[in-house]
């Protein structure tokens, strides 16, 4: 595991924006899978940057994101497509038909899912996955749990995480409960991981993923098992970390 820890959110954005950047330099037809959150709008404001500088071009990239909210529909403020294609896809030269988020809208859970997870493997996998980190160690929105879940699946979202992301709702009963999520299985699959991470609320939870025991009940942990992962911090989130 590559662990690099950055002077502040501005150079954590831009040394994972360097991460991707290379890759979409060096092998541009590759496949990107991608994030939702505050943590890497920085980074994908930098991407933009790359993309309009002439530095890297995503023409001929694909995407595919970890997750999405079940009942929202694509075009929903808050849903997670919104998300992409405000802060990444509107912004670059990508051909938006070859991105794809789950499909929040398709109430039918299990047909949503299984369709998703054929759908990246008929494609062949992922180069690069993109992730942020829940405070309660998620990825996607694989929650805490007794198990591993290994494909894209529907899950329950924890209090926690309802009440994390109702500061980007009008109040917190717009939140949806449920959400449509690759699985850890679907994310260990992916060829190269790039994680992401900043702020002091999230200090405690870098350290015990990345430096504590592999556990479900810490999502993030099974990235240790993962042979090729670079985490991006900032000082504040790599604070508790054992000294590198
Ligand atoms: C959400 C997303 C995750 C994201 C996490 C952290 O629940 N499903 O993919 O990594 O929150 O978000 P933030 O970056 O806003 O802290």
């Amino acid at each position: 595991m590559k662990f690099i820890i950055c002077k502040d959110y501005d150079e954590m954005s831009r040394a994972a924006a360097d991460v991707i950047s290379d890759l979409v330099a060096a092998q541009p037809d590759c496949t990107l899978g991608l994030a939702t959150g505050s943590t890497p709008i920085g980074l994908y404001a930098e991407l933009v940057k790359d993309c309009a500088d002439g530095k890297i071009s995503f023409k001929d990239v694909d995407t595919y994101n970890l997750d999405e909210y079940r009942g929202l529909p694509a075009d929903h403020v808050q849903s997670y497509h919104y998300f992409m294609k405000d802060n990444l896809f509107d912004h670059v030269d990508i051909d938006q038909s070859r991105t794809h988020v789950p499909d929040g809208s398709n109430p039918d859970a299990q047909a949503a899912c299984a369709e998703y997870e054929a759908a990246i493997k008929a494609h062949g996998g992922v180069d690069l996955q993109l992730l942020g980190l829940g405070h309660n160690g998620h990825i996607g929105f694989n929650e805490p749990n007794t198990e591993f879940v290994k494909e894209t699946n529907c899950v329950d979202l924890t209090e926690s995480t309802i009440t994390a992301n109702s500061r980007l709702f009008d109040s917190i009963d717009q939140v949806p409960t449920q959400a449509y999520t690759m699985g850890i299985g679907t994310i260990m699959a992916a060829k190269k991981i790039l994680v992401v991470a900043n702020g002091e609320g999230k200090a405690d939870i870098v350290a015990q993923a990345f430096f504590g025991p592999v556990t479900p009940q810490v999502p993030a942990s099974v990235l240790q098992f993962h042979p090729d992962v670079t985490v991006v911090v900032d000082a504040a989130a790599g604070s508790k970390c054992p000294q590198q």
